[in-house]
């Protein structure tokens, strides 16, 4: 059965951020630093979808999605990062979980989506080995409880953007500009997905995934010095973190001195354990120069031009979706596994009607082209098998804070009513018309 779906993530939406026993994540304390997000916006509240999941599920199954891809709070489920397990955190991923399989909605978990336990930010964080270890336990205690009813999970999402935002240029938590000394945070992530995936299946998981946030890479020109810049922007977002997992093998990384310092005997076969899937977040290619010669990166961004953008200045290109699942194809072949797109979607003004109707038509149009173009894709032979919208509801994005609405369903933050848009009608039919 492909997986349609819609995708969350518990700092974005939940709220509820000093109830039942969550701890703090390094999402907390970064957001209530001024200046670190938009109008010092915080996900204290947020969706206030830890009260509201109810209305929430009801949301997804009147949308008819089999499928909702939602993150598990670490600090919720292990207040401390490790040591003693919180119930009743498990007890409310155990009741969402509950009330989405009634609804035949399948959960699709992710350990981790970036609200690391703030405890262990003070030990290091993911710059430190033992977080990776830690993340193990953790996604042990998880499928302990629920690995007999989740039948897919999701270790990481997008280890590049949390490794690049949060510890190489600091605008996401936890705020640290460490450059390429960042680049420990990749390892033990991937490091951590390995362990994971031996814990999941120790505990009884029958799929195991990771999600990588992609980006087809596009050089400037094909004068030398763009290609070369190219293809190390290719190797520190896309093939950094899909070679170890997929091939066993790091990319070549000479082009980011001192590049991995801190491998281990070992680490590799860890960390390609096999995997049943492919998960896949993709927003927009990425366009790529050669830097100015003072600049401490082999690369400068040089910026998609010629198409729409999205509220967020994104540019929209559907097609490279399809360039993007067939590029994975051919470097991976047969070691690649089917593949999830596990986000896909776009930040719209969205602004209520006087009738209190929210018309998108271009998050509409947005949706079409890339499903449009991941049938391209699958014509082609790339064997997709599932897709999920970003995201149910407009949300807490990251530093933007609320300004960026990128829900099928609009969220009033000042009274938490939710408005289904256009676009959550238009997947409806849709889906509805896949059903027939
Ligand atoms: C992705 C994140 C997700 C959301 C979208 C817009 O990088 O995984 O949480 O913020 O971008």
């Amino acid at each position: 059965m492909f997986l349609w779906g819609t995708a969350t993530a518990a700092y974005q939406i939940e709220g509820a951020a000093t109830e039942d026993g969550r701890g703090p994540s390094v999402w907390d304390v970064f957001a209530h630093e001024p200046g670190r997000t938009r109008d010092g916006h915080t996900g204290d509240v947020a969706c206030d979808h830890y009260h509201r999941w109810p209305e929430d599920v009801a949301l997804m199954s009147g949308l008819g999605v089999n499928a909702y891809r939602f993150s598990i709070a670490w600090p919720r489920v292990l207040p401390l990062g490790s040591g003693e397990v919180n119930a009743k955190g498990l007890d409310f991923y155990e009741r969402l979980v509950d009330a989405l399989l009634e609804r035949g909605v399948q959960p699709v978990p992710t350990l981790f989506h970036w609200d690391l336990p703030q405890a262990l930010e003070e030990r290091g964080g993911w710059l430190e080995r033992d977080t990776a270890a830690r993340f193990a336990d953790y996604a042990a205690v998880v499928a302990g409880r629920l690995a007999d009813r989740v039948p897919l999970w999701i270790t990481l999402n997008e280890p590049f953007v949390h490794m690049a935002y949060g510890y190489a240029m600091g605008v996401h938590a936890p705020g640290r500009a460490l450059l390429t000394a960042a680049l420990p945070a990749a390892h033990h992530q991937l490091l951590g997905h390995g362990l994971a995936v031996r814990a999941l299946r120790a505990a009884g998981a029958r799929e195991v995934a990771i999600t990588n946030n992609c980006t087809p890479v596009r050089p400037a020109s094909e004068g030398e010095a763009d290609l070369r810049a190219a293809e190390a922007y290719d190797i520190l977002h896309n093939r950094l973190f899909n070679d170890p997992v997929l091939l066993g093998a790091y990319p070549d990384l000479s082009a980011y001195p001192p590049g991995l310092t801190c491998v281990q005997d070992g680490d590799l076969e860890v960390i390609a354990t096999p995997i049943d899937a492919l998960g896949v977040n993709y927003y927009n290619p990425t366009r790529i120069a050669a830097p100015a010669e003072d600049a401490g990166l082999p690369f400068a961004d040089a910026g998609i031009t010629g198409h729409p953008t999205t509220a967020f200045g994104w540019p929209v290109v559907p097609d490279g979706l399809r360039e993007l699942l067939t590029g994975l194809k051919a470097r991976y072949g047969a070691a690649l596994p089917p593949v999830h797109i596990t986000e896909n979607g776009c930040s719209q003004p969205d602004v209520p009607t006087e009738h209190g109707t929210v018309e998108d038509p271009g998050r509409i149009a947005f949706l079409e082209g890339h499903i449009a173009a991941m049938r391209r894709a699958m014509a082609e032979g790339v064997d997709v098998r599932g897709y999920f919208v970003w995201s149910l509801l407009d949300n807490f994005e990251w530093a933007e804070g609320y300004h960026q609405r990128f829900g099928l369903v609009h969220v009033d933050f000042a009274t938490q009513r939710r408005t289904p848009k256009a676009s959550y009608r238009w997947y409806a039919e849709f889906l509805a018309s896949c059903r027939d």
